[in-house]
């Protein structure tokens, strides 16, 4: 968490901080601030506890030349949200200026050997004492910048990203990174860092990612150079990223999370483009062509993950066991990452993220891969950290997901899930051509369904009005609804605060039944399947203690919509690719919630979209 932004060259610097830092505010919001460098013995500060806007507010009037500076917006750890604890921090005297993003596990021994060489601190941060290093190091040396920030690194167990400036060199900027990502962009008006490609973008597609443990020199004629701690110059080719800025922007919605709701179906759509032949015979996976062998030889697959991408995997356990007959375990990755969990060479671990930089999930990847697993990656941030330290992998492809509650990134999750186990069985001969041709026209089908969902979005809003005070949630489905329901009580917690809990429907009876009375609304997915009938029982079980019934039902079912308080129909869908309709209309509901309580449901409280801690 956290983001980093930084520029030098020819523009003025704080402009382009300034927007760096909304794109980058998915990461935190609890403070920000931006450090200028106009001339030689000048760095001018500025900080402010809160999101972006609150620093911009607080600069008005403040002279913000310079043509190089960086900047940051916080999701804090060490120390509260205050204006003390917000980045940049300088080191004693002020002569260096630094951005992080990570953690320093050390800062306590590295303070307390400051401290005793006469180092004051102005902030509880572990960042403070990274700047302070620097300086020390720098001023015992007497060393340039970059030998200070590499002497300094060698001594720091952690994660870090960081940006320094000195302003004894104002024709440059040190940047450095371990397992907190940093991508360079290289522009003709000169160097851009941030923590992702979204601030750079609308200036330049050419970028540069350094691997962990270098150090970039980036000057001001546009020059740069990338050294490892040791000083060994390191070559990186530039890439060409290809990001689309509309992406970006909300398109005249008022969140960001109701336009990646919306642009689900053409997500989707891009997410099975080129992979989903025309012929609707066959899914062509290239990772899957490329390791078959590997693939099928395991004995098992483990899928890692956190958050809403641990629900996806769920759903990725029962297609791949349903398709390719090969066990699945789904791990949450801060529980696999330490439990000396039984993991070798016969097994694949499938890692899903979003981001690709979830420090937990990074960490089961690590751990599984030096005990000899094969490493799948599910990400959608191209060139992001996991998708890097994976053995090969599929991205989603559903373009930037800016809102913090994921929504667009689950339904590409588990659409590529889809993908993978269908074109897993065919390599493996275990499904047939007439069911592989019906389930791809399913699969294809799905954006349009999803469109029709969208449909019935004004009635959810009004359906949501009814329940906006509500305290509690119950969620319940069976099978593949079963993670539907977990997914829909989290988006519901996330970012209305209201208490909500996913259930399997069945397992109410040992339990939840309790909290049933008319006070407690139980949002049922209850469309066509197998087990259809035991859902209608569940819903008669709440329906005799006095709960309100919110169901998603199939289309034309009369039988639950005569029982439910409220129903929501949604098109007809081969039950393994239903969770892909059905959370849609959840996603709304936690949506209009939120939005019906005036929160601010882009930036929920405590929370980050890349949680780069563990
Ligand atoms: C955070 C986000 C969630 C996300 C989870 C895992 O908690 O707020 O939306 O599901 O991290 O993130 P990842 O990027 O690994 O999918």
């Amino acid at each position: 968490m956290c983001g980093i932004v930084g520029y030098i060259g020819r523009k003025q610097a704080y402009p382009i901080l300034i927007e760096g830092l909304k794109r980058l505010e998915y990461r935190g919001y609890d403070s920000a601030g931006v450090a200028l460098m106009p001339a030689k013995n000048i760095i001018n500060v500025y900080k402010s506890a809160g999101k972006v806007k609150q620093l911009e507010a607080a600069v008005a009037g403040c002279d913000v030349a310079g043509c190089a500076g960086i900047a940051h917006t916080r999701w804090a750890t060490h120390g509260e949200p205050n204006k003390e604890n917000s980045h940049p921090h300088c080191s004693m005297g002020g002569r260096l200026a630094l951005v992080h993003n990570g953690i320093i596990e050390n800062y306590a021994v590295l303070k307390e050997k400051l401290t005793a060489e006469g180092y004051a601190f102005a902030s509880d941060t572990d960042t403070e004492v990274l700047v302070q290093l620097i300086d020390y190091i720098q001023k015992k040396g007497n060393y340039n910048l970059v030998t200070a920030v590499q002497l300094a690194l060698k001594e720091v167990v952690g994660a870090y990203a960081i940006a320094v400036m000195d302003r004894e060199n104002p024709e440059m900027i040190v940047a450095a990174r371990k397992s907190s990502p940093l991508v360079i962009g290289l522009a003709d008006d000169g160097l851009y860092l941030a923590s992702d490609a979204t601030p750079i973008i609308e200036h330049t597609n050419r970028m540069v990612y350094p691997d962990d443990e270098e150090v970039a020199a980036l000057y001001k004629d546009g020059s740069y150079r990338i050294m490892n701690l040791e000083n060994v110059e390191c070559c990186h080719e530039a890439q060409t990223v290809a990001l689309n800025i509309g992406q970006l922007q909300k398109g005249g919605f008022p969140h960001f999370m109701i336009k990646e709701i919306y642009d689900q179906p053409e997500c989707l759509a891009d997410c099975m483009r080129g992979r989903v032949m025309a012929d609707m015979n066959r899914i062509v996976i290239s990772a899957v062509n490329n390791y078959k062998d590997v693939l099928m030889r395991a004995k098992r697959f483990i899928i890692v993950a956190c958050g809403t991408s641990w629900h996806a995997g769920l759903i990725g356990k029962q297609l791949i066991e349903s398709f390719c007959r090969i066990p699945v375990e789904v791990e949450y990755a801060s529980e696999f990452r330490y439990r000396n969990p039984v993991v070798g060479k016969d097994d694949v671990v499938i890692a899903i993220s979003q981001s690709g930089e979830t420090a937990d999930t990074l960490a089961a990847i690590e751990l599984a891969r030096e005990r000899g697993a094969f490493i799948y990656g599910i990400c959608n941030v191209v060139g992001s950290s996991i998708a890097r330290a994976t053995d090969t992998g599929s991205y989603i492809h559903v373009g930037p997901e800016i809102g913090v509650a994921s929504t667009k990134a689950f339904t590409g999750q588990v659409t590529v899930l889809a993908m993978f186990a269908l074109a897993l069985a065919q390599v493996q001969g275990k499904i047939s051509g007439e069911q592989m041709k019906e389930t791809i026209e399913e699969l294809v089908s799905v954006p349009d369904k999803i469109r029709e969902v969208l449909k019935q979005d004004d009635y959810i809003n009004n359906m949501a009005k009814v329940f906006t005070y509500a305290h509690n949630f119950i969620y319940l489905g069976r099978g593949y609804a079963f993670p539907v329901a977990l997914e829909g009580a989290l988006k519901l917690k996330e970012i209305s605060y209201i208490h909500a809990e996913g259930y399997p429907a069945a397992e109410m009876k040992h339990g939840p039944i309790a909290l049933i009375d008319m006070n407690m609304p139980v949002v049922v997915i209850a469309t066509k399947s197998p087990l259809y009938e035991k859902v209608v029982s569940n819903i008669q079980e709440i329906k005799a203690r006095g709960g309100k019934i919110l169901a998603v039902i199939t289309e034309g079912d009369t039988v639950i919509k005569e029982m439910a308080d409220y129903s929501i129909e949604v098109p007809e869908t081969m039950e393994c690719l239903e969770s892909l309709v059905t959370s849609v209309p959840l996603q709304l509901l936690a949506y209009h919630i939120a939005a019906n309580k005036g929160l601010d449901v882009d930036k929920p409280r405590n929370l980050a979209k890349s949680v780069t801690v563990e």
